[in-house]
């Protein structure tokens, strides 16, 4: 048995996730054995947001935040280590993801903040990052890259499944039975808590919508929504990926009929549309899009992961939209939601230390399979 670490941080920008993965020998039994999360610090979490869009001597702001998110990933490590009571020596490898900055890999770049020799000296363990250039160098999408994992620890014998992450953005991995002849495929859906969260912060103060519980008492705006999804994304042919570039609360207000959603943060709605009712077309934009992503994918089962499961006004409205595929959460399938994602960089961490491809060409569009990863080692190897 080897054991890795895979350390996220995604779209959302909410917290660093971390989970321990045991890979069994041959044939490679999955077992994820602990999950430990930190919050991004505000002032961190602020800098990284701003760093989203082009700004003032942003090289050396960029650097110093990639140092900052070393350290709460480095944190993030010792707590799983003390969690789950085993010493830094018996983890072969993390995979770090780091945090997305800039994501356009059809202008070949996509760029993640994360000072892997920083996390690698804080912690003693070879850290892997970089995990999506190899892909975008070869033509790909570089994302998503879960997909691949997904299909290694959630197919099925006998089962069509799709597994949705609903994150910052939201994606989609299908998953036909063992032995069907078609490739496992996936892409990103569109929007999910990236848009959400701006939203009810703007208007509430609270970081997210606990439970859905604030769009729940909203109203849906058909013609909003129908605005939104005419947004050309979600007529893309996969492969595709998506990120703050395209939906982050710019898109949103250029969406929104300038000075028909009135007022400062804590203000009134004015004479606009009520903010109640944009969160619930936002939440009825994800459920609608990951909903008819489910329903083309043929899917007998979906089993949902990341922050949005949680939001237990986004499954429902998933549920009505997915039908008649069931909608349940990848606990049904014995591992923590929040746990997923992380699981799948750990994952991918095995795949370059063992020199296996981590993408599938047949998600992100890359011209073949490649090792995905870049390796940063705190001693050398004696
Ligand atoms: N109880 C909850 N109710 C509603 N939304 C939640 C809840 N818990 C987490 N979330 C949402 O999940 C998000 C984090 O999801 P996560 O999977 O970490 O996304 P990312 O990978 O983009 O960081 C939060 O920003 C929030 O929007
Ligand atoms: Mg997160």
């Amino acid at each position: 048995m080897r054991r890795f670490i895979g350390l996220m941080s995604g779209t959302s920008i909410d917290a660093v996730d971390g989970a321990l993965l045991e890979i069994g020998e041959p044939p490679g039994a999955l077992r994820t054995t602990a999950f430990a999360s930190r919050p991004i610090p505000e002032d961190l979490r602020r800098e990284l947001e701003t760093l989203q869009s082009p700004g003032a001597d942003e090289l050396a702001r960029a650097a110093l935040a990639a140092n900052a998110l070393a350290g709460v990933y480095a944190d993030v490590v010792a707590d799983l280590l003390a969690g789950a009571g085993c010493p830094a020596a018996s983890v072969t490898a993390i995979g770090a993801h780091g945090q997305t900055v800039r994501h356009r890999p059809e202008l070949g770049y996509t760029i993640q903040l994360l000072q892997p020799a920083r996390l690698a000296e804080a912690c003693g363990i070879a850290v892997v990052c970089d995990l999506r250039a190899a892909d975008v160098a070869a033509g790909g999408q570089g994302a998503p890259l879960a997909p691949a994992f997904h299909a290694e620890a959630f197919r099925d014998a006998i089962e069509r499944r799709a597994v949705v992450n609903l994150g910052g953005i939201a994606n989609i991995s299908v998953l036909p039975a063992f032995g069907a002849s078609e490739p496992v495929t996936g892409f990103d859906t569109g929007p999910a808590n990236t848009l959400l969260d701006a939203w009810c912060r703007r208007h509430t103060g609270a970081d997210f919508d606990r439970d859905g519980d604030w769009a729940r008492g909203g109203k849906v705006d058909a013609a909003l929504l129908a605005n939104w999804l005419s947004e050309p994304y979600f007529a893309l042919a996969p492969p595709k990926s998506t990120g703050r570039d395209l939906f982050d609360p710019g898109w949103l207000d250029r969406s929104l009929t300038a000075g028909a959603v009135a007022g400062p943060a804590s203000g009134a709605p004015g004479t606009g549309r009520n903010p109640r009712d944009v969160q619930a077309t936002l939440v009825e934009l994800t459920a609608v899009t990951v909903g008819q992503a489910c329903r083309e994918s043929g899917a007998e089962r979906v089993f949902v992961c990341g922050g949005g499961a949680r939001n237990r006004f986004l499954m429902e409205r998933l549920a009505v939209n997915a039908a008649p595929a069931p909608v349940t959460t990848t606990q049904a399938l014995g591992v923590d939601p929040q746990a997923v994602e992380a699981a799948a960089f750990a994952w991918l961490a095995a795949r370059r230390i063992d020199g296996m491809a981590g993408n599938l060409a047949s998600v992100t569009g890359a011209r073949g399979p490649r090792v995905l990863g870049l390796l940063a080692e705190p001693r050398p190897r004696n």
